[in-house]
């Protein structure tokens, strides 16, 4: 009996969800904990839910290109972090995983089934590559390195306009 109790106890506990906001100051507790960067640079690229509504509400839709997740009841992110440098995106993955709180990362726009930005799990967090949108294309080796959040009309147009050729796809 006493075992089963724990493990009710442990089964409700794990399924619970954490308070959005307690979420958020745990990540700017942990960021400056995992980067040379200052914790005012790092808090600037970390958008609640609650502190920062209208604007986390805006950095969400932004990349949301199916209708069908741009709703009231699709579940959503404790935080949206939304790096400028390669520090903040490994502070960020750390901290993820210190705290215990599944990260979805969402790049340049081409996943149409919203995996990268809905969860089934109580709490998650997204990691949004919308910054890193570089993209060098190089004729001679026949190569490009894209940025993940870069998205594929921006490819496209960029190898466009190095070779002049449009690329055919098929999906
Ligand atoms: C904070 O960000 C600014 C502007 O991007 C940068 O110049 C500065 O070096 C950063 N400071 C720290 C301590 O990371
Ligand atoms: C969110 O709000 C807090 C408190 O007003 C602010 O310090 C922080 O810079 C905001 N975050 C972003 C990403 O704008
Ligand atoms: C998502 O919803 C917001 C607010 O209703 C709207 O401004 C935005 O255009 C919508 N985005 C898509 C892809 O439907």
């Amino acid at each position: 009996m006493p075992f089963l109790l724990l493990t009710l106890l442990f089964f409700t506990l794990s399924n619970a969800a954490l308070d959005p906001d307690s979420v958020y100051q745990s990540f700017l507790e942990c960021l400056p904990l995992n980067s040379p960067e200052s914790a005012d640079n790092l808090s600037s690229v970390v958008y609640s839910s609650t502190t920062n509504s209208s604007a986390y509400t805006a950095v969400l839709q932004n990349y949301i290109k199916n209708k069908r997740f741009n709703t009231s009841s699709t579940p959503k992110p404790s935080v949206i972090i939304t790096p400028t440098t390669e520090s903040q995106v490994q502070a960020a993955v750390l901290c993820a995983k210190k705290l215990g709180v599944q990260i979805k990362i969402r790049s340049g726009g081409h996943d149409y089934e919203g995996i990268s930005y809905v969860s089934t799990e109580p709490d998650f967090v997204i990691l949004d590559m919308f910054n890193f949108k570089t993209i060098e294309v190089n004729i001679e080796d026949e190569t490009a390195v894209v940025g993940a959040g870069a998205q594929l009309g921006e490819l496209y147009y960029r190898i466009y306009e190095k070779s002049g050729k449009c690329i055919r796809t098929s999906f």
